[in-house]
C-alpha cells in the first residue's frame, strides 16, 4: 500500500491517552494544560480491543512496527494487557513504547517485558536537577528516570533509547554531560531538534539547536563518526564514538527533514487516523469501528486514506506562510 508520494506504511504509532503527569515546556506548557484543560473522556478512548483491531488491519496493509505513545502511555491502566494483544499479532516485528519513565518501577518494567514489549524509549532532557525540573514543569528530579533507564535494560528492554529535546538557552549546556553519562552504558541517547509541533509551545526557529551544532558540541570532547542507518527511513541519524564506546542518535527534523521516507501512520487515543505529526485533521475510525463496520470495509477506508496521503510538512516548513492550527504532540505522541 503506497501513498501519493510512493511511501509505504510501515509504522503505526498508537497514542493510548492524551494525559500526562509531566508538563514539559515544549509539549504541555502549564499555562495551557492547566486544571481547566479538557482531556478526552474515558468513553471517547478506543478500548484495547478496538486498538488491536485497527492494528491488525494495518499489519495486513504492511505495518511491521508498532509504537505506543501518549501523552504518557503508562498512565493508562493495565497497558500491559494491550501489549499482550499487540504482541500476538503475526507480522509485528517491533513493538516499543515511548515514556517519560516516571512510572516505570521494576514491577511495571517486568510486566511490560513479560507481556511482549521488546524495547523502550525514555525521555530525559537533562541530568541537571534544576534544568530537568524546570523543563518537566512538575519538579521531577532526574535520578528516578536514570534508575528507570537501568531498570528497563535490566529486564531486557534493551537497548534503551533516551530522548532529549534540545532547546537553545534552556538545556543546550546539558548536551555534552548527557552524552558523557550514557557513553559506554549500552543505552543510546538521541538528541532531538526542538520542533514546531502543536500550537502551545510558542516555537521559534532561533530556539532550535541544529543537528550540526549538536554534533560539534559532542565531537569537541568525544570524536564521533557517522554510522549507517539500522533500517530504511530511520528517523535518527546514527553516530558512533570512534573509541568503540557506543553510539548516539540525532533527530534533525527541522534542519534536515525526512518526509521523503516517512512511513508512519498515527492513531490518536480517540481513534482518529493522522497521516502526519503536523496534521490539523484526522480521519475518524472510531465511528465506523463502533457502527459494526466489517474489517474489509475498514481496510478499504484505511487504504483510501493512505493512498491519498501527500503530507510532507517538515520539508515545506520554510515555505509555510500561514499558521494552521495543528494537533498537539501530547495528543498524538511523538
Ligand atoms: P526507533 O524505532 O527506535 O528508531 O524510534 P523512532 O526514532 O522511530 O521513534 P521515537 O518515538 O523515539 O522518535 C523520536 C522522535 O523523533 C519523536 O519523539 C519525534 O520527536 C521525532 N519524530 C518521530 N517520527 C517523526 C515524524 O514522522 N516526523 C517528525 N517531524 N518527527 C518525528
Ligand atoms: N519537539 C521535539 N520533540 C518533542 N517531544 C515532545 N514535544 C516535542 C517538540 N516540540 C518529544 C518528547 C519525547 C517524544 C515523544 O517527543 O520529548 O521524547
Ligand atoms: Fe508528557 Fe512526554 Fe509531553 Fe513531556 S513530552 S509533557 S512527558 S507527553
Ligand atoms: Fe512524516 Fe509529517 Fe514528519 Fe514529514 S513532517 S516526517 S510527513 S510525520
Amino acid at each position: 500500500m503506497l501513498d501519493a508520494l510512493q511511501r509505504p506504511v510501515h509504522d503505526l504509532r498508537i497514542s493510548v491517552t492524551d494525559r500526562c503527569n509531566f508538563r514539559c515546556v515544549y509539549c504541555m506548557p502549564k499555562h495551557i494544560f492547566g486544571p481547566n484543560y479538557s482531556f478526552l473522556k474515558r468513553s471517547q478512548l478506543l478500548s484495547y480491543e478496538e486498538i488491536e483491531r485497527v492494528a491488525r488491519i494495518f499489519v495486513n496493509h504492511g505495518v511491521r512496527k508498532l509504537r505506543l505513545t501518549g501523552g504518557e502511555p503508562l498512565v493508562r491502566k493495565d497497558i500491559e494487557l494491550l501489549i499482550e494483544k499487540l504482541s500476538a499479532i503475526d507480522g509485528v516485528q517491533d513493538l516499543s513504547l515511548t515514556t517519560n519513565g516516571s512510572l516505570l518501577t521494576l514491577d511495571k518494567a517486568e510486566k511490560l517485558r513479560a507481556s511482549g514489549l521488546r524495547r523502550i524509549t525514555i525521555s530525559l532532557d537533562s541530568l541537571d536537577g534544576d534544568t530537568f525540573k524546570s523543563m518537566n514543569g512538575v519538579d521531577f528530579a532526574p535520578e528516578p528516570i536514570l534508575q528507570a533507564i537501568d531498570t528497563a535494560a535490566a529486564v531486557g528492554l534493551a537497548p534503551v533509547k533516551v530522548n532529549m529535546v534540545v532547546k537553545r538557552g534552556v538545556n543546550d549546556n546539558a548536551v555534552q554531560s548527557a552524552a558523557e553519562y550514557f557513553r559506554g552504558t549500552g543505552h543510546i541517547i538521541r538528541f532531538i531538534e526542538y520542533m514546531d509541533v502543536g500550537n502551545s509551545n510558542r516555537w521559534q526557529r532561533e530556539q532550535v539547536i541544529s543537528a550540526a551544532e549538536i554534533r560539534d558540541i559532542i565531537g569537541r570532547k568525544f570524536p564521533i563518526e557517522p554510522a549507517s542507518p539500522d533500517y530504511h527511513g530511520e528517523v535518527a541519524q546514527r553516530w558512533r564514538y570512534r573509541d568503540g564506546s557506543g553510539e548516539i542518535g540525532i533527530i534533525a527534523s527541522v534542519s534536515q527533514p525526512f518526509c521523503s521516507t516517512c512511513t508512519r501512520a498515527r492513531l490518536s487515543a480517540d481513534g482518529l487516523l493522522y497521516t502526519c505529526l503536523f496534521a490539523n485533521t484526522g480521519h475518524d475510525l472510531r465511528a465506523p469501528l463502533r457502527a459494526g463496520t466489517t474489517d474489509e470495509e475498514l481496510a478499504t477506508t484505511i487504504r483510501q486514506i493512505w493512498s491519498a496521503r501527500t503530507d510532507r510538512y517538515s520539508e515545506l516548513r520554510a515555505s509555510q506562510t500561514i499558521e494552521i492550527p495543528k494537533i498537539e504532540m501530547s495528543y498524538i505522541g511523538g
